[in-house]
């Protein structure tokens, strides 16, 4: 690893004086002329010989990867983890350990729109980080807004499907998104947090960052807990609303990506208090609803948050490509003493990730340097495309006498008890509108106000009155003034609406 990393240094050094000093190709030799191509005399056709051109085309016409499928448009910063709070009794993940100083890196995004959209479209924000911990790399695939539309993988490409682009049009629409989303009632929960203004955030520095599902934290005993991770923004939580965003996408369009660099530019570095809400298995039934449902919060007064940490950032990446771009966040990226809940969205997520990185990046990614775990690696992975591992034993299999054998219990999965058959069903509580109705009532008349605009903008534009009054339904049903409102701004039938709901389950 020392050695390794000298090498590196010492050929850096040697590469940088030479840059500097002339320009060359992509074997290092100089370039003479780089404005004309080298042809057969002053009329005559350009030679195959004109290294430089053919390799400047050819990188060219190579520059662009497959954008993330979903969360395109983003932007990374660099800082770092302080825990505050010791949680040995919890965990034996060592980051949470008062005083330890973990560098991570955060990459806040939207989730819809491409890669160079404009950061003003209404969406659900990415917070994704990763911690660069002791252990290996802790990453923690959050957004802005603190549950989701679905609560199965099963559902995920549908609902990313109705969500982006029409396939014939190439233009996002929402008589497809709300003929999707009509089947599921439980998205009024999530739609209600982003048609507020958190879904137009003023900058990435205020908004706040939720894990969303429940992991389990475990500790040298063995023994887990349920804990939900959430992010508290220092800045204060800001929205755009209709008007503040598009006097802002008239004036700036990139204005989250360009805050954010102005202000770590500047030496103003954001921070978030992390805190947990921990929730023991014995109680798990204890509530009217799920606690492994992603489309419900623990509410504050039931499952109250401790504060553990703060997180910091300081240092915005040098080069946008290499580092934000191939950043790659994996919910199955955990250390010993974190484990996923049975969460199925969740369960579904730690699959998906890695395998879209093969994709986009390629089978080595995670030793691109934004990726690579600061401690050393010690797996048996072999070759696969840009491998630059540097592995030089012969012993690339395991057990055996000369290699490191895997650690000890507490890397172990954590024992946890199962009962029951193999099944295919819909989870028991699914309370799909208790949640967003407290919401509803949670908002000032302002916020009331800008909420019922928002929605009203795409619910308006629904061309099929049977969709437009099904989801008017679930509004109506999460609160009577809530739905009211709505079907006046949207212009529907009050008392079909009514109909709807009454035939709705609580
Ligand atoms: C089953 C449900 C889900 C699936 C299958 C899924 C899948 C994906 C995939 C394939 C990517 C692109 C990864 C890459 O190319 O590097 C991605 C990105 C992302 N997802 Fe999900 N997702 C799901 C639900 C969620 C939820 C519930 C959240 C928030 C709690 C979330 C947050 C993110 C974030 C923040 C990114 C961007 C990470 C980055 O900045 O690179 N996703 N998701």
């Amino acid at each position: 690893m020392v050695k390794h990393s000298l090498w590196v240094a010492m050929l850096a050094t040697m590469t940088l004086s030479t840059q500097a000093a002339v320009l060359t190709k992509d074997n290092g030799a100089a370039v003479g002329d780089n404005q004309n191509s080298i042809t057969a005399g002053e009329n005559g056709a350009v030679l195959l010989q004109d290294v430089q051109l053919v390799q400047k085309l050819q990188r060219f016409g190579r520059e662009r990867i497959p954008e993330r499928v979903v969360h395109a448009r983003g932007t990374g910063a660099y800082g770092e983890f302080v825990a505050t709070k010791d949680l040995s009794d919890l965990t034996v993940a060592s980051l949470f350990k008062a005083g330890t100083k973990t560098p991570v890196f955060l990459r806040f995004s939207t989730v819809i729109h491409p890669k160079g959209s404009p950061e003003t479209l209404r969406d659900p924000h990415g917070f994704g980080l990763k911690f660069y911990t002791e252990q290996g790399n802790w990453d923690l695939v959050g957004n802005n807004l603190p549950v989701f539309f679905i609560r199965d993988a099963m559902k995920f490409p549908d609902f990313i499907h109705a969500m982006k682009p029409s396939p014939v049009t190439n233009v996002q629409d929402p008589n497809r998104i709300f003929d999707f989303l009509q089947s599921q009632p439980w998205s009024v929960n999530m739609l209600t947090y982003v048609y507020s203004n958190l879904g137009t955030p003023l900058s990435y520095r205020h908004l706040d960052g939720f894990g969303v599902h429940a992991f389990k934290l475990y500790n040298a005993k063995g023994e887990y807990k349920y804990v939900k991770f959430n992010f508290r923004t220092q800045q204060g939580v800001k929205g755009m609303n209709l008007e503040q965003t598009r006097d802002m996408q008239g004036k700036d369009f990139n204005h989250l990506t360009n805050d954010l660099y102005n202000n770590i530019y500047a030496g103003n570095y954001p921070k978030w208090d992390l805190y947990i809400q921990v929730l023991d298995p014995k109680d798990l039934n204890n509530f009217d609803f799920n606690p492994l449902d992603a489309t419900k919060i623990w509410p504050n007064e039931l499952i109250p948050e401790t504060k553990v940490g703060t997180l910091t950032l300081n240092r915005m990446p040098k080069n946008f490509f290499n580092e934000t771009e191939q950043s790659a966040f994996a919910p199955g990226n955990l250390i010993p003493g974190i484990e996923p809940s049975e969460d199925r969205l969740l369960q579904g997520r730690i699959f998906s990730y890695s395998d879209t990185q093969l994709y986009r990046l390629g089978v080595n990614h995670q030793q691109i340097p934004v990726n690579r775990p600061r401690v050393q690696v010690n797996n048996n992975n072999q070759e696969g495309f840009m491998n630059i591992s540097e592995r030089d034993s012969e012993v690339n299999y395991e057990p055996s006498l000369k290699q490191p054998k895997p650690a000890a219990a507490v890397a172990r999965a954590v024992a946890t008890p199962l009962a029951g058959t193999v099944l295919q069903q819909a989870i028991q509580k699914q309370q799909p509108f208790k949640q967003a109705g407290d919401l509803y009532r949670s908002y000032s008349a302002v916020e009331k106000k800008d909420l019922i605009r928002n929605l009203a903008v795409d619910l308006g534009a629904v061309k099929d009155a049977e969709t437009k009054h099904i989801m008017l339904s679930y509004f109506y049903k999460a609160d009577a003034d809530y739905g009211t409102r709505l079907t006046a701004a949207v212009k529907g039938n009050l008392a079909t609406v009514k109909a709807k709901a009454a035939k709705l389950q609580d």
